[in-house]
């Protein structure tokens, strides 16, 4: 059947992509007559690249240059690729497969944790949110919160284990990293730590499930958005997808093998008082294979009321130019509207 005019109210994307004479992209998945991936830019060889052995080294000089690169990558892209980060590549490949498993579980059986509030934890869905959104993305998901709670879904059945050892390796990553953008900003490297309460930080983990689609360049697996939290550190089955806005332009992003991708987030942007700028990214699809990223976000701890860090304030003389507000709120603010560039920012402006 032509599929081309029905418009599908989604129940997932997976089972819509696994329809035998699926030919067209169903009308309400259509986001543009055509997204032309070869406009986008390539030069992919100039997102820098963060030697994350560097950040820990006893050496002084090594570490500064380290974060002196760190800051610059957060000031000019808000997106940097960190090598030499000591998260074994097996793990890494562990959890995309146990990613991949619970995505290929019965529907029964992922639907168990659909239809939730935004602050569930554990939560499956398709595109970003369809009760706000009329225009629907190619994308099925699974978002956990792993931190300050551990939570899991029991299938399948080495999941848990899977994900408890990477999120806790990675958030090790994570934190060291912000130690280093917090001297970068001249503050101590405890500072924002202590500031955003981050030994009770939210960690969340998100797997996403891109299937082929018949016609990539007229849906998106993501719409362009910055992420809510501080850092978001992305690993995917080394299928392209991601592009990154620089400079007005969409890059998109090869990445190196095993390395972990880094986005800044909003409260980062909040916290730096807009000197580092969230990034703006995107993910497309192609029609051969399946895509399975996996996005963990870093952030403050749930009740903490984030601020420009004061010593920014006093010392550039500078006024804070974002409202104060709970990390909780502003989650649910962004999570349960559209998700549309950076328009949930805008409103703590
Ligand atoms: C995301 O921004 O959360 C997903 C990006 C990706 O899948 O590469
Ligand atoms: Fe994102």
């Amino acid at each position: 059947t032509d599929m081309k005019a029905t418009a599908l109210k989604p129940s997932n994307i997976k089972q819509l992509a696994g329809s035998p004479n699926l030919r067209f992209v169903p009308s309400n998945y259509v986001h543009s007559t055509n997204l032309n991936h070869d406009d986008d830019g390539d030069d992919s060889n100039s997102i820098p690249i963060i030697d994350f052995s560097l950040l820990t080294s006893c050496d002084p000089n090594q570490r500064s240059t380290a974060i002196h690169q760190l800051g610059k990558s957060c000031q000019d892209w808000g997106f940097f690729m960190v090598v030499n980060h000591g998260i074994p590549d097996n793990l890494m490949k562990a959890v995309i497969d146990c990613t991949d498993e619970f995505f290929n579980l019965p529907d029964e059986e992922k639907q168990e944790f659909s239809g939730k509030h935004v602050l569930d934890p554990v939560r499956y869905g398709t595109s970003f949110n369809t009760s706000a959104e009329n225009l629907f993305f190619w994308r099925d998901f699974l978002k956990v919160f792993v931190h300050p709670h551990f939570h899991s879904p029991t299938k399948p059945q080495a999941y848990r284990d899977v994900v408890l050892e990477y999120s806790k390796k990675l958030r090790e990553v994570a934190r060291k990293l912000l130690g280093g953008v917090s001297e970068s900003l001249g503050l101590a490297e405890s500072y924002l730590d202590k500031a955003l309460d981050l030994e009770s930080g939210l960690q969340v983990f998100v797997g996403n499930y891109y299937p082929p689609c018949p016609q990539p360049e007229l849906t998106m697996g993501m719409p362009p958005h910055s992420d809510h939290g501080l850092l978001t550190l992305l690993i995917s089955n080394q299928v392209g997808g991601l592009q990154v806005q620089h400079q007005g332009k969409w890059i998109n992003v090869n990445a190196l093998p095993n390395s972990l991708l880094v986005n800044t987030g909003d409260h980062l942007e909040i916290f730096s008082n807009g000197k580092y700028k969230s990034n703006v990214h995107r993910a497309v699809v192609n029609n051969k294979v399946t895509r399975i990223s996996v996005v963990t976000a870093h952030g403050p701890s749930l009740e903490t009321i984030v601020r420009p860090a004061s010593p920014l304030i006093e010392k550039e003389n500078s006024p804070s130019a974002y409202i104060p507000m709970k990390y909780k709120d502003y989650l649910e603010l962004q999570q349960s509207n559209q998700l549309d560039a950076k328009s949930c920012l805008d409103r703590v402006k």
